[in-house]
């Protein structure tokens, strides 16, 4: 058995100057919106932890179940020699679960845009799986971004893709997503992803209006971040926090918005906002089954297998690429 040591995480983050293009444009549109890779900061890392704690946000321990529940099914499906390549490393736990029952990987590749929690988690990983080669790539995984090759060479790859952050993207986004996960993956390859099921609207509100406020200041803490890291003069405490679901475009709509009418400048260009105008931060799309697997199909990706929670309000899907 190989022992590996201390990993170095290799740098393909998005520059100062993307982020500030990202803002201005958005703010530039009639109907504003920021984009949503942009909350997690150290800060937005550490209450996008606490959101998947908190009781009404059920899609983590519920994912979490499912994974503990047929892990070893799951790990069978991926298959031994795997290069396991993880989008967003969020939090180690159903990597765990993962890595604990998988045939001989050959390397676990965590891909994440925030380069403190990625060698958080990688350092983790490196003590507790010692002989696991563990190649940490901070990048933002909807960018064509370089795998690392292992110390052993792998039977195939596959990507784990957890969480239901695909439902982050807008559908047309999510196949370009998905075709980019197929070619990197090859032949024989294969996908397991975490999705978010459509389910009663009031349950899902309460997830992203929680009574303690944890997801009002992970919204409002991306107008922090803009105003320190671009040194912007948004007025926080003058907008508030909306999460509502969108029933024919079947998604939660998450919004800053305004409470005042105000100036905002960012890099020397001014921008009025009205009072209640909304600045769109998030959506985050649920789907169904066959739903997601017809999106998928238009990547060259096969459902194989699936796994849900008695409830079906999430789903861990298997795919195998076709071509
Ligand atoms: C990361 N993503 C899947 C979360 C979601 O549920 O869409 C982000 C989030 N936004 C507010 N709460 C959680």
């Amino acid at each position: 058995m190989t022992a590996f040591g201390a990993t170095e995480v290799l740098n393909q983050g998005p520059a100062q100057q993307e982020f500030l293009a990202d803002v201005l444009a958005g703010m530039r549109q009639p109907n504003r919106a920021l984009p949503c890779k942009y909350f997690y900061d150290e800060r937005g890392s550490k209450l996008f932890d606490e959101i998947c704690e908190l009781d009404e946000y059920y899609p983590t321990r519920t994912e979490l179940r499912i994974m503990d529940e047929y892990a070893q099914e799951i790990a069978d499906q991926i298959g031994s020699g795997v290069r396991l390549v993880e989008y967003g490393s969020g939090s180690s736990i159903k990597t765990r679960i993962l890595l604990d029952h998988l045939d001989s990987p050959a390397a676990y590749v965590p891909v994440d845009i925030s380069q403190e929690h990625l060698q958080n988690t990688a350092d983790v990983l490196n003590a507790a799986y010692p002989e696991i080669e563990i190649l940490p790539v901070c990048a933002d995984f909807t960018d064509r971004f370089e795998l690392p090759k292992p110390a052993v060479e792998p039977s195939h790859s596959a990507v784990y893709f957890p969480g239901s952050t695909i439902g982050n993207l807008e559908p047309e986004e999510a196949v370009s997503l998905l075709m980019q996960i197929s070619s990197l993956c090859g032949r024989g390859g294969g996908l397991v992803i975490g999705i978010d099921l459509e389910k009663d609207v009031s349950v899902l509100e309460a997830a992203y209006n929680d009574e303690a406020g944890v997801t009002a200041a992970f919204n409002l803490n991306l107008l922090r971040r803009i105003n320190r890291e671009l040194g912007a003069d948004f007025k926080i405490g003058e907008y508030e926090h909306s999460a509502r679901y969108n029933e024919d475009l079947g998604r939660i709509e998450i919004d800053l918005v305004s409470q005042t009418d105000q100036n905002v400048t960012i890099d020397g260009e001014s921008f009025e906002v009205e009072a209640n105008e909304a600045i769109c931060t998030e959506y985050s799309h649920k789907y169904t089954i066959d739903g997601f697997a017809t999106l998928a199909e238009k990547a060259n990706l096969t459902l194989h297998r699936h796994w849900t929670d008695e409830s079906e309000w999430f789903g861990v899907l298997h795919f195998v690429t076709t071509s």
